[in-house]
């Protein structure tokens, strides 16, 4: 059971606390857990829920609302139509049959079809529109692809508090209620972003412009603790979202009998004596999101796979397809591998990357165990690389 608990007077959060879950959209790995963030504001004329809880987690929120002696509910404002925050919609409507749902038109639509929420029960906003709760004023600012294409922020006036919904959050299951721990914060903020909101870089630009003049004491997202002290989280969001990128190299590696091994590691040590970062991944046993997080502002990938049957090894086709559809502001690519008799490996691999805007560097692919020669031709890569990045003041 989440303990439900004050953030200013008659504004509380009534969410829930997931300690257990360890995968997200039956993908996303969560080491750490994760909440799902609800919000309760009492004005002297209305009540409003600010989203709700993963359906799982929906009887916690029925609590916390029981606690409160809350009876009435007239507003569940819904910033995004997914189910770890629309899911308990349902119920709490079926508990409180006046509520109505204050979301956009696209919102609607989207929760009349995900949820089967009947038309009657909803209000729709415009952006930058507002709903009084008597001494309180919520403010909706339509934030489109925060990571759906429905999705809105809601801003409360008078005590200058975000409700920023997915958007700034963390996957983290923490007794916390406003951030303690920050590196702890800023790593997991960090794989939330590259997870979620990456693929999304350019338009979430726009939408920090348009929240850059709202005067925010504190962000309440829907997932993690709150931050009282938003210029963290925002200041750290600029950076992810600039076109500024580290000189680091990542390189995602498969090798069943070792060989392709000896390369990334002659490859790894050539990097460090070139006073270059660089972060390999045995994908055999790498928490995809630390590979996300990497991705977030590394320099350059190398991706590193074996020939199986003419083509990549398909762990190394999943590292590369994710890698496409993240987006990452990476800006130099090359790829290094062993093969047996021949294949198609380095065609097939560039063919899947097609939304990486990078140049590729001459790959490095050698048959069989590494010698001289090839070593010589990873000294040349390592050499290329360093070359890129002086060229574009990377380092
Ligand atoms: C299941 C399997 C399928 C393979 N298919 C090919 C292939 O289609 N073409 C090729 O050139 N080599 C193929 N090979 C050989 C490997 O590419 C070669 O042994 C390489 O050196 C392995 O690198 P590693 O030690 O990094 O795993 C295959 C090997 C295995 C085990
Ligand atoms: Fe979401
Ligand atoms: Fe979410």
């Amino acid at each position: 059971m989440s303990k439900l608990r004050q953030i200013k007077p008659d504004i509380f959060s009534v969410g829930a606390v997931d300690w257990d879950r360890r995968l997200f959209d039956e993908l996303i790995p969560l080491p750490d857990g994760t909440s799902y963030n609800s919000y309760l504001i009492k004005g002297s004329e209305k009540i409003a829920l600010i989203d709700t809880v993963d359906p799982t987690k929906q009887h916690e929120l029925v609590e916390n609302l029981k606690e409160l002696k809350i009876d009435k509910i007239d507003y569940i404002v819904t910033n995004h139509a997914e189910q770890d925050h629309s899911g308990a919609l349902p119920e709490i409507l079926n508990i409180y049959k006046n509520a109505r749902v204050v979301t956009n038109k696209k919102c609607k639509d989207m929760l009349m079809n995900l949820l089967l929420i009947p038309e009657n029960k909803f209000i729709t906003v415009n952006d930058r529109e507002t709903i009084s709760l008597g001494d309180k004023t919520l403010e909706f600012i339509y934030a489109p692809w925060v990571h759906w294409p429905e999705t809105i922020l809601t801003y409360l006036i008078e005590d200058k508090i975000l409700f920023s919904c997915d958007l700034f959050g963390s996957h983290l299951a923490t007794s916390d209620l406003f951030i303690t721990d920050k590196a702890k914060i800023y790593e997991a903020a960090k794989r939330y972003y590259a997870e979620i909101m990456m693929p999304f870089r350019t338009i979430i630009k726009k939408n920090l412009e348009k929240i850059k003049d709202l005067e925010i004491e504190i962000i309440a997202t829907s997932h993690g603790p709150i931050y009282d002290k938003p210029e963290f989280i925002i200041n750290a969001y600029k950076e992810w979202i600039s076109d500024d990128v580290k000189n680091e190299v990542i390189i995602p590696y498969i090798s069943m009998h070792g060989s392709t091994k000896k390369m990334v590691d002659y490859l790894v040590n050539a990097l460090m004596e070139r006073d270059i970062t660089v972060k390999p991944f045995n994908l055999t046993v790498t928490d995809i999101g630390e590979l996300a997080i990497s991705l977030v502002d590394a320099a350059t990938i190398v991706i590193a796979s074996p020939t199986i049957l003419v083509g990549p090894h398909p762990t190394v086709v999943y590292a590369a397809y994710l890698t496409n559809v993240l987006r990452p502001k990476i800006k130099f690519l090359s790829i290094i591998g062993s093969y047996g008799w021949g294949g198609k490996m380095v065609k097939q691999l560039s063919d899947m990357i097609p939304n990486l805007k990078v140049e590729l560097i001459d790959p490095v692919i050698i048959k069989g165990f590494p010698k001289e020669d090839d070593f010589k031709a990873l000294d040349r890569l390592a050499d290329d690389i360093l070359r890129k990045h002086k060229e574009n003041n990377i380092v």
